[in-house]
């Protein structure tokens, strides 16, 4: 039998493993031993269940086990679709002790983990996240939650799975692009507090890139040990958490600016890396040397940097939503260098304007 590499997040009473290794869809052990809810109702979407749910389904025989399946896509993490799943636990009578199982990247982990979070006050939840995304971040951590029209995962809610099951075989049907997307947030890591993991990355892309189920591996542990970490010192965000959102406030400005159908989260996340190094610099943070770093391992991962056609305004519109807004001040995740973040509100705001004009309607 294949080796399981057992991560655990420390918190206290609900402190649960993350599982990570090849072909552990199939493992009906692993699920028996730690997850007990005989009913159980799994979440997918129309990509992932034809490909994984028969699998996941078997190591999960002998209980009642029910499948919703959504439509794919980001457009759909809405309150109207957590209904809809909600209702199919109602329809079926689904008791306090069963367990809602998330099959997919993170649009399905987030909207079934708030379902989970509501459902009776909080039932059980377990993710098997199939996207690198989700297997290195979106599954660890307990944030859960929908988008709504007017910006991204506003309405949710902290609720821990108790497993997280990462089976690494699954990346293996993965479209390129949304395997860049994912190393868009590994390189996150990198930034905020692991200059090793920085240096790891540049040196080790192509065989990452290609797929390389060693290398993947590496990737994905080191991830989830920097999460992990993090999440159990800070788990509701009271501050040092935030800088797991390094290049977020920019990405989901674009996400929302675009209407969620241009850009993919991760690539999203991957131009805001890039602005958050910029404007460290611009502000005589981060040097010039290690920000073009920063841009140069985002782009060689192929992920886009430049965006043409939205005005600095607009995504200024959608930063003021963003959730590290205090007292009505937008704090950002900046660098002083690479492996070093830190939220600050403590900025020139000409240097945010200035960042924004730099990377809108394609002046990269
Ligand atoms: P996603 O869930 O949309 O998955 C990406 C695409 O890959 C989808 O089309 C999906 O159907 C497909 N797919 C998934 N697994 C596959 C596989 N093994 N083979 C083939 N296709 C597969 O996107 P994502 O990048 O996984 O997650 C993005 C979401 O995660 C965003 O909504 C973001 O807000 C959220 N997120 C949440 C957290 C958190 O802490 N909760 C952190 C980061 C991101
Ligand atoms: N992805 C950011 C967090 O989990 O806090």
């Amino acid at each position: 039998m294949r080796t399981v590499d057992i991560l655990n997040v420390a918190l206290a009473n609900r402190s649960y493993p993350i599982l990570i290794g090849a072909d552990l869809l199939g493992r009906a052990d692993l699920f028996a031993a730690r997850c007990a809810a005989r009913d159980i109702l799994i979440v997918s979407n129309t990509t992932v269940a034809p490909l994984y749910l028969p699998r996941l389904a078997a190591s999960l025989a002998g209980r009642r086990a029910i499948e919703v399946t959504l439509p794919d896509g980001e457009a759909h993490k809405t309150l109207a679709n957590m209904a809809r799943v909600l209702d199919v636990l109602v329809a079926n009578r689904f008791a306090r002790d069963c367990a809602v199982v998330a099959l997919g990247g993170g649009v399905v982990g987030d909207l079934a983990g708030f379902v989970a979070a509501t459902y009776q006050r909080g039932v059980t939840f377990v993710q098997v996240p199939t996207t690198l995304l989700a297997q290195v971040d979106s599954a660890v951590g307990g944030k859960t939650g929908v988008n709504h029209p007017g910006g991204k995962n506003l309405i949710g809610a902290f609720h821990q799975p108790t497993l997280v099951v990462s089976d690494t075989t699954t990346l293996a049907t993965l479209p390129a692009r949304e395997l860049r997307a994912g190393l868009a947030e590994v390189i996150k890591y990198g930034l905020i507090c692991d200059a090793v993991l920085f240096g790891w990355l540049e040196a080790h892309l192509e065989p990452l890139l290609a797929g390389d189920p060693a290398a993947l591996a590496h990737v994905i542990r080191r991830s989830c040990e920097i999460k992990t970490a993090v999440v159990a010192r800070d788990e509701r965000e009271a501050g040092e958490r935030a800088l797991l959102n390094l290049g977020h406030t920019f990405g989901h400005a674009l996400e929302a600016a675009t209407s969620y159908k241009e850009w993919l989260h991760g690539e999203a996340v991957g131009a805001g890396l890039v602005m958050a190094a910029d404007m460290s610099h611009d502000i005589g943070l981060l040097p010039a040397a290690e920000a073009a770093r920063v841009r140069t391992l985002v782009e060689r991962v192929g992920l886009p940097t430049r965006f043409e056609g939205l005005a600095p305004q607009a995504l200024r519109d959608h930063m003021r939503l963003d959730k590290k807004v205090q007292d009505g001040q937008l704090r950002l995740v900046l660098l002083r260098r690479i492996g070093e973040a830190f939220l600050t509100a403590d900025y020139p705001a000409a240097a945010l304007t200035r960042t924004l004009a730099r990377h809108c309607g394609g002046a990269a």
